[in-house]
Order: structure tokens, then sequence, then C-alpha cells
């Protein structure tokens, strides 16, 4: 990433958020937080259009960070697991929204993420590819890289 001053100018009402900060205690792949999962995102997709004069950068910047942004831990068995890949690109679009000045070009973003899971949520713009394009290599990255140093239930538990 090159400017890094223009990333830190789109996110840094998100990341000085104490809400955000929850991010911190709920995980996504391996052992990597739902936080530096989107982090890493929010910079992949910055890093991948910050040369272009087209893509809405603020727009990549925002909606990547909050692409996860579920504020649930969904490693528990139940229904909750089984649905999760479906069912929370809409319910990070929704809380994003709640807690942050959120564009509706962002808002799309955050709910069309999954695609192809989510079969009729089809990413609409550029953004929106580009951050589910970075999702699926980060992801990717994370669950190769940290396969089988995934926390147990006990280790979530004493994060509470
Ligand atoms: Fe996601
Ligand atoms: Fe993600």
């Amino acid at each position: 990433m090159k400017n890094r001053a223009l990333f830190n100018e789109y996110s840094k009402d998100i990341l000085n958020s104490s809400i955000f900060a929850q991010c911190k205690t709920i995980y996504s792949h391996g052992s990597i937080s739902i936080y530096d999962h989107s982090l890493a995102v929010a910079e992949l997709s910055f890093s991948m259009v910050e040369q272009s004069r087209t893509v809405d950068k603020k727009c990549v910047v925002r909606a990547a960070l909050l692409h996860d942004f579920f504020l649930y831990e969904w490693h528990i068995p139940g229904i909750r697991y089984l649905v999760h890949g479906w069912a929370h690109p809409a319910i990070a679009a929704k809380k994003a929204r709640e807690f942050f000045a959120v564009s509706d070009k962002e808002y799309l973003c955050i709910k069309t993420h999954m695609w192809p899971w989510t079969l009729f949520h089809l990413p609409r713009s550029r953004e929106a590819w580009i951050i589910s394009l970075a999702d699926k290599i980060v992801a990717f990255k994370e669950t190769v890289l940290y396969r089988g140093k995934r926390r147990t239930l006990q280790d979530i538990a004493s994060l509470r």
C-alpha cells in the first residue's frame, strides 16, 4: 500500500471506535480475529485500487472493513453456525449502517461479498467485486496458514 494516509482518512472513525474493537474478540479463520481479517481485506482491496481514477476508494475501504461486522460468535454448533455463510452479509450490512455512516453503495458491497454463496446477492459494482475477491484471497491464506490452530470453545469463552 502506497497511500497509507488516504487509507487512514477513510478508515479512522471505524478503527477508532469501541464497537469495531469488539471484532478483536470474535474470530474468523483459524486464530485470526474478525478485526485482523477485516483489516487485511481492507488493505488488500485498497492496494488493488489505489492507482485507479474511477474506483470509489473510500467505498472500498469502508465496506471492506465492515464486510464481516456481524458481531456474534459463529463457531458454536447450532442453527447459527449452519446458516452463517449465507446469513452474515445481510446482518453485517445492517449493523454497519446502525453504527457508522455507510452509503447505499457500501451497504450493497457488504451484503454481496459472499457471492456465489449468496446466490441472488450478486456484486453490482466494481467496488463490490474487488471486496468479494480480496475477502476470498485473504480467507484462503488464513485457512491454509492457520489450519490446525483453530481456537477451542474454551478459548472463545475465555475471551468474554
Ligand atoms: Fe464474510
Ligand atoms: Fe470475510
